[in-house]
């Protein structure tokens, strides 16, 4: 399975499923542009890249600002001329509380990045690929954004969110050689989860997903990089709109 020569974008580059799945596109072939708010993280990322011969750009920008969207797409085009897969996978995770007790300023910080975020690098990277008339944009919802999460309503509904939008974008685009899908985690160790446990433990709460995962162990980014390659790559031509779950089992 190889993205021989394919020009990939991948946002929230620098930590966690981003950083496999840039890794993980570059070997198979692909001339990666890195997209995260943490420069640093972003260019350590490009440099794991480039020692392992792999070509790209790292492109530092907060996804939920249009003029920072907008530049990295340019960025794109400019260096390489089109974009063929765009891995739209940056967010961020709530502090665990019930709904009444969420801040207002976290509704809008998780709406702002996870939901607007999404939606900008559609809006953006999907003007490109109309004028190319051909690209594949995948999505990283959650398992929270098809099912209930205990003391995550605001981050479950953003994922909700992106999971309609990856739907009715894939409708629209269908008739133009665009397609649009969505890959759901379960439980993955990266530094977003790390956060996510020390925030239960804060709240005295562990809820019972967490020990429904069935396979009895969260997943490793490099577990949800191979189906994001297997996305990128000519394997997938027939799906669009999908939801493409890789949770060990926790949704059964
Ligand atoms: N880890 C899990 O268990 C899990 C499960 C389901 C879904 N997800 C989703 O997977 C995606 C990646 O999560 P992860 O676990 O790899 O997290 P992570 O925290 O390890 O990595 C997220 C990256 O996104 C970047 N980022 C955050 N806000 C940004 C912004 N406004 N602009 C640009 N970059 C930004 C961070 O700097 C970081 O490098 C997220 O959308 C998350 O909701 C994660």
């Amino acid at each position: 399975m190889s993205e021989n020569n394919q020009v990939a974008i991948i946002t929230g580059a620098g930590s966690g499923i981003g950083r496999a799945s840039s890794i993980k596109l570059a070997e198979n072939g692909a001339t990666v542009v890195l997209v995260d708010y943490n420069a640093q993280s972003g260019e350590e990322t490009l440099q794991m890249i480039k020692d392992k011969g792999g070509n790209g750009i790292f492109v530092q920008a907060d996804v939920s600002k249009s003029e920072d969207v907008q530049n990295y797409v340019n960025k794109a085009v400019e260096a390489y001329g089109r974009i063929d897969f765009f891995y739209n996978n940056a967010g961020v995770v709530q502090k665990f509380n019930r709904l009444a007790d969420i801040e207002e300023a976290e509704f809008d910080r998780l709406v702002a990045v996870n939901l607007k975020g999404c939606f900008l690098g559609m809006k953006y990277v999907l003007q490109v690929m109309d004028r190319q008339g051909s690209g594949h944009i995948l999505n990283t919802a959650s398992t929270a954004g098809i099912r209930s999460e205990h003391s995550a309503s605001v981050y479950s509904a953003t994922k909700h969110g992106v999971v309609g939008m990856t739907k009715s974008a894939a409708l629209e685009y269908v008739k133009r050689g665009i397609r649009i899908n969505a890959i759901l985690p379960g439980a993955v160790k990266t530094a977003l989860t790390a956060g996510v446990m020390k925030s239960f433990q804060e709240g005295g709460y562990v809820p019972e997903e967490v020990s429904n995962v069935r396979m009895g162990r969260p997943a490793e980014p490099e577990e949800i990089a191979n189906v994001v390659a297997f996305m990128a790559s000519p394997a997938s031509s027939y799906m669009t709109g999908s939801l493409v779950n890789v949770d060990g089992g926790l949704t059964l």
